[in-house]
């Protein structure tokens, strides 16, 4: 089985998407749902529609992608709606609705609407988009953190986690888990892209997107490192109650075995689920169980956080 729980609520596979991609319209959501993976999340939502940033705004790499999207979303109305009709339709199963506002006062509004609201899924408080110009990743000042998560739970009742940035210093892991710990969230997301990159096309000497002269998030193949080592960090530092999904560089069964040996309970896909669509979470699915058969493992909990150290 390839089954999981986060919070108390069950999930048929341990696979899902990554916010952004493919998850902004009704139609992206609708074809999650269809598909295999065991839950979906919502492109994340500010208070109201965005266009995001001019385009190209995305580039495929050989090892990943870059983006600079700039928070193209629907509102949250539009998927605050969505969810609630899903839950509806499907009650007993959980998906993730994502808000990203681009300040405290937008994110404490949303949460408000959604605290009002019908709403028992979770949600997903992306503390980490690199991608509007003029406003820094809330994940990298812990202060800030402190304080957003503060005022969250003065109020707010439902399960929630945060998107986090990736850390590069393991001061950096102690630092953000002394905070979050003090929280009763329900999950933590490690990682969202590796902010502000730069690629550069020698053939062309021009950069690959035009937003932000053309630094963007780095996803794919290339933060995988980056990604097990954040979710390994975490899983170390963190309160057991709060769970961990783990995403970043995830393009076969292997990669999802190695993230859930970190300690991940759910994995993500953004750039690989971009490039292959909702049958990838088939194929993931068969890769994963044929490496548990392989290993003699019936259940992800057999080997989850039990990664071997020297
Ligand atoms: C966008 C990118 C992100 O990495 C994120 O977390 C939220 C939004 C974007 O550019 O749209």
């Amino acid at each position: 089985s390839l089954a999981t729980s986060i919070g108390g609520r069950t999930f048929d596979n341990c696979m899902m998407n990554a916010a952004g991609i493919r998850c902004q319209s009704k139609k992206d959501l609708d074809a999650l749902i269809a598909s295999n993976a065991g839950a979906y999340v919502t492109k994340s939502a500010t208070p109201e529609k965005r266009a995001g940033n001019p385009s190209p705004r995305m580039q495929t790499l050989p090892h990943g992608s870059i983006n600079s999207m700039g928070l193209p979303n629907n509102g949250l109305e539009y998927y605050l709606d969505y969810v609630i009709d899903d839950q509806h339709n499907r009650p007993g199963t959980t998906n993730f609705l994502s808000v990203a506002g681009t300040s405290l006062e937008d994110n404490l509004a949303m949460l408000h609407e959604i605290q009002d609201s019908e709403y028992d899924g979770f949600v997903e408080l992306n503390l980490s988009c690199p991608n509007v110009p003029g406003k820094p990743q809330v994940g990298y000042d812990f202060d800030r953190v402190n304080t957003v998560l503060d005022q969250v739970f003065k109020f707010y009742t439902k399960p929630l986690g945060v998107k986090l940035p990736p850390y590069f210093d393991l001061v950096h892991f102690d630092q953000i888990a002394e905070i979050l710990n003090q929280y009763p969230l329900t999950f933590v997301n490690s990682i969202n892209s590796i902010g502000n990159a730069l690629v550069v096309d020698p053939q062309t000497e021009r950069v690959a997107i035009r937003p932000k002269g053309g630094f963007g998030g780095i996803g794919g193949a290339s933060v995988k490192p980056t990604a097990l080592a954040n979710v390994r960090g975490l899983a170390l530092r963190l309160k057991p109650e709060i769970a961990i999904v783990g995403t970043g560089g995830i393009l076969n069964g292997v990669d999802v075995f190695e993230h859930i040996l970190c300690g991940a309970s759910m994995v993500q896909i953004g750039t690989q689920f971009g490039y292959e669509g909702t049958k990838i979470f088939d194929r993931l699915a068969s890769e994963l169980r044929e490496i548990m058969n392989q290993k003699g493992y019936t259940n992800i909990n057999q080997f989850r956080g039990k990664l071997k150290t020297f």
